[in-house]
């Protein structure tokens, strides 16, 4: 404990309030805190708040048993004695033990309850644990908080994970105050409002990455599509066809011609709803229409869906630096030199090849790093430093630019093969012809809605003209982003 109170830990991560009702570290400082009950949470807690500054005194059903788990600074007693010595009580007890304080009612009139408690599992009673404990001892102020915080993240001194602990209550002093020792301690408060949010803010440790499962479903679907069809061309074929054996190619170059094919096919479903949603605009002649909600859903899913392309287009990246140095390829390198000084062949430079290969790696590169530029910017501190423009301008426009340049790599790599009754291996064309399909149409769609005649409507469109209505646009530059709508003539 000496330890902890010597370190960083010792020093509140944030000291200043800049809040106007938000108590400050001085006016918290030196508070006596309690808290009911001695588990995890309750000794993570009281080492937090001890090296804040305040005083700490803990209220168990056994006092004496407990003595040896807490800092010595903290002080040990029985529920009562700890209740009745401060104004802001922490309940660190499980939901169901609840009803065991009903004998404290009365020392617990006028105090601050402070509910830490989450579920086992979501919203599995009627009324969240903080209105049933405010039903309990309707003479306190109940304030829901702490919760999101876990105990580890207590003791660390709340650096590792989200420093934002959310607050509501229906007493607005209450949830001040406990606004006030929270950011003392280090973490940022965020005012939930009364205390009907806090089933919410009990939900919220449940919620695990709820966005990406439809990506990462899709991704895996792909993944698994593509590699089984690369695995049928690839290496059944030559196997049955040909007897040979190709079945060296399941780790390596299967998995690299897969990654690309899903990472591509993945982009493209990141740029093509806003494609479609243009054209039901431009057919509704309206933005004021719902979307279906299909594609409300894929819309509000691209960030992640372009997240998981960019990861698949990295693992690329590396499984294609690697395939020289596998031993695969140095031996099938031998081979043809072999075989080249047998046929007397001085050099084997195809300069097509040579130029098809510097192109598509070019592109690959110049692809890969405009989809990371897409991927820092949708980091939040960095989206935090840019106006809205600017991000915009990023994920619109340098997206669609990476989704172009990904085309040129692909039909690059491709060339001719398309043509070539040779590639295709049981009537089944190459594999980078099957992931052309969405990008072609994405990019014929946004040359159609580039067009002048279209490109004016779908702007007015997106500044509420519509369609029948006697909206007049004046002194529109469409150019920019300024609408002045004139009122119905
Ligand atoms: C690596 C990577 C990272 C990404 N990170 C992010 C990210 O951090 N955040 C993010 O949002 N996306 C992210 N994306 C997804 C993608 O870049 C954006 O969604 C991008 O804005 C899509 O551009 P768009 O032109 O197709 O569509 P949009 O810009 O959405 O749509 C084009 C037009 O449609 C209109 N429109 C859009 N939605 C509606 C609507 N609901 N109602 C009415 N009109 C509408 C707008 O007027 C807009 O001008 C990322 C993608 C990748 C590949
Ligand atoms: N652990 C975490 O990371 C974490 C994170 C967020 C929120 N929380 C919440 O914090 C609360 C406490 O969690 P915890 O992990 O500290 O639990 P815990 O280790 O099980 O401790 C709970 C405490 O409750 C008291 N208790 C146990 N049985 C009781 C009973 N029958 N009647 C009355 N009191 C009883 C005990 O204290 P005494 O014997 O001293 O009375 C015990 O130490 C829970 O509501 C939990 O949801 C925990
Ligand atoms: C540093 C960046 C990149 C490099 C070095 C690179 C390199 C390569 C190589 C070597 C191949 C041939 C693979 C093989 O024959 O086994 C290939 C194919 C391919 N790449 Fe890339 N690439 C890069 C980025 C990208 C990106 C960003 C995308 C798409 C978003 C992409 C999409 C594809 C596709 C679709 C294929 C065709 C796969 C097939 O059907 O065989 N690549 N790339």
């Amino acid at each position: 404990m000496a330890d902890m109170l010597d370190s960083d830990m010792a020093k509140p991560l944030l000291e200043t309030d800049r809040g106007n009702s938000v108590r400050t570290l001085g006016a918290c400082s030196g508070e006596t805190v309690g808290i009911l009950g001695t588990g995890d949470f309750a000794r993570s807690l009281a080492t937090r708040l001890l090296c804040s500054g305040f005083k700490v005194v803990v209220g168990s059903r056994e006092p004496k048993r407990r003595a040896g788990t807490f800092p010595p600074e903290a002080e040990l007693t029985f529920q009562e004695d700890a209740v009745k010595r401060a104004q802001v009580v922490f309940v660190a007890l499980f939901r169901e033990h609840y009803p065991s304080l009903s004998g404290l009612s009365e020392a617990m009139a006028g105090k601050i309850l402070v509910d830490v408690s989450n579920n086992l599992e979501v919203e599995v009673n009627r009324e969240s644990n903080a209105e049933y404990l405010a039903s309990l001892f309707p003479q306190s102020a109940v304030v829901k908080g702490f919760n999101v915080v876990s105990a580890w993240a207590l003791q660390s001194g709340s650096r590792d994970g989200n420093k934002q602990v959310l607050i509501c209550s229906d007493c607005p002093d209450a949830r001040s105050h406990i606004a006030g020792i929270a950011r003392s301690m280090g973490f940022i408060p965020v005012d939930m409002g009364g205390l009907c949010s806090a089933r919410e803010i009990e939900n919220l440790p449940h919620r695990l990455l709820p966005f990406w499962k439809v990506p990462v479903l899709l991704a895996v679907g792909l993944f698994l599509f593509f590699y089984l069809y690369n695995f049928v061309r690839s290496v059944l074929h030559p196997y049955l066809m040909e007897n040979k054996n190709k079945f060296y190619k399941i780790p390596v170059e299967l998995v690299n011609v897969t990654l690309p094919c899903v990472s591509y096919v993945l982009l493209s479903l990141v740029y093509l709803p806003g494609v479609l949603a243009a054209f039901y605009q431009l057919r509704r002649g309206t933005k004021y229409r719902p979307f279906p909600d299909w594609l409300d859903q894929w819309m509000l899913h691209r960030k992640q869906i372009g997240l998981v392309s960019f990861f698949c287009a990295s693992l690329h990246a590396l499984y294609s630096l690697c395939l020289p140095m596998r031993r695969s390829a140095r031996y099938t390198l031998i081979n043809e030199a072999v075989k080249q000084v047998k046929a007397n062949l001085s050099s084997a430079w195809v300069e097509e090849e040579v130029w098809r290969m510097e192109i598509y790696v070019s592109f690959g590169i110049m692809a890969l790093g405009a989809l990371s530029l897409l991927a820092v910017t949708s980091l939040p501190s960095i989206s935090n430093s840019m106006n809205w423009r600017e991000f915009s301008f990023i994920q619109c426009q340098l997206g669609f630019v990476a989704l172009v340049i990904g085309t040129l790599h692909t039909l690059t790599f491709g060339w001719r093969r398309a043509f070539d009754g040779n590639h295709y291996k049981f009537h089944l064309p190459p594999t980078f012809t099957l992931t052309l399909l969405v990008p072609f149409v994405i990019i014929l769609g946004k040359i159609i809605l580039l067009l002048p005649c279209v490109n004016r409507r779908l702007m007015m469109i997106r500044r509420g003209w519509e369609r029948g209505c006697s909206v007049r646009l004046t002194n529109v530059n469409l150019t920019t982003d300024l609408p002045e709508i004139s009122s119905p003539v």
